[in-house]
């Protein structure tokens, strides 16, 4: 038995990546904090199981932690892959899952860690800026690097211009690596990532294609 848990807490568009990614698994399971998350809509009807585990029904964060790992764990699951998780995890929680626990972040880490990424970018001049799928430590969107991408950042650029182009990228690099850890390609060392039988350009994807 092989399975994935994705937790979402909103649109789910990576998740939805992931569910169509096609990975030859016995279960995937999708949890949500947000009642309301419209990625559960998109879950279901790709005929996946989904749960809500309102986080606002919890006392405090261990309380929440708990529970969601106690849900996760009645899954068994290979890897926790989170899609837009909008919770800070508890350091019990992400050393439970130490090494199979992966997030997808949209600026090129370690810059622009946390929230509004792209406005950040534009605001620092930066001229190339991505996404990275890392797993996950207990710093804040830090941790081993599995894969980035990257895109030119161009004069007429907006905050929705460059999340739109980062999430495309979001949509190709999160599938590849979660690809790549079911098949167990990944070697994870010191803080480091090799991934077996992939190169530097798999590994780190410049798209100036998708700049227009
Ligand atoms: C994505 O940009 C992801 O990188 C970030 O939150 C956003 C979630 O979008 N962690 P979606 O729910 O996957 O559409």
């Amino acid at each position: 038995m092989k399975s994935l848990v994705i937790l979402i807490s909103g649109r789910g568009s990576n998740m939805q990546a992931l569910l169509e990614a096609g990975y030859p698994l016995d279960s995937i399971t999708v949890i949500s904090n947000n009642p309301n998350a419209a990625g559960l809509e998109i879950a279901r009807k790709h005929g996946v199981a989904t749960a809500v585990l309102d986080h606002r029904s919890f006392p405090d964060r261990e309380t929440f932690d708990a529970a969601l790992a106690e849900k996760i764990d009645a899954c068994n699951p290979e890897l926790v892959a989170l899609a837009g998780f909008m919770r800070i995890l508890s350091d019990c929680f992400v050393q439970r899952y130490q090494g199979r626990l992966m997030n997808i972040h949209p600026s090129l880490l370690p810059a622009f860690p946390g929230l509004g990424t792209h406005a950040r970018a534009l605001q620092e001049g930066v001229k190339i800026h991505g996404c990275t799928v890392h797993f996950v430590t207990p710093a804040l969107d830090h941790g081993p690097i599995v894969i980035q991408a990257a895109i030119p950042v161009l004069p007429g650029d907006t905050e929705q211009t460059l999340a739109n182009r980062v999430l495309a990228l979001e949509h190709r690099i999160y599938p590849q690596a979660v690809r790549w850890f079911m098949d167990g390609c990944i070697r994870l060392t010191d803080n480091r990532v090799e991934v077996l039988n992939a190169g530097v350009i798999e590994t780190a994807l410049y798209s100036p294609e998708l700049s227009e």
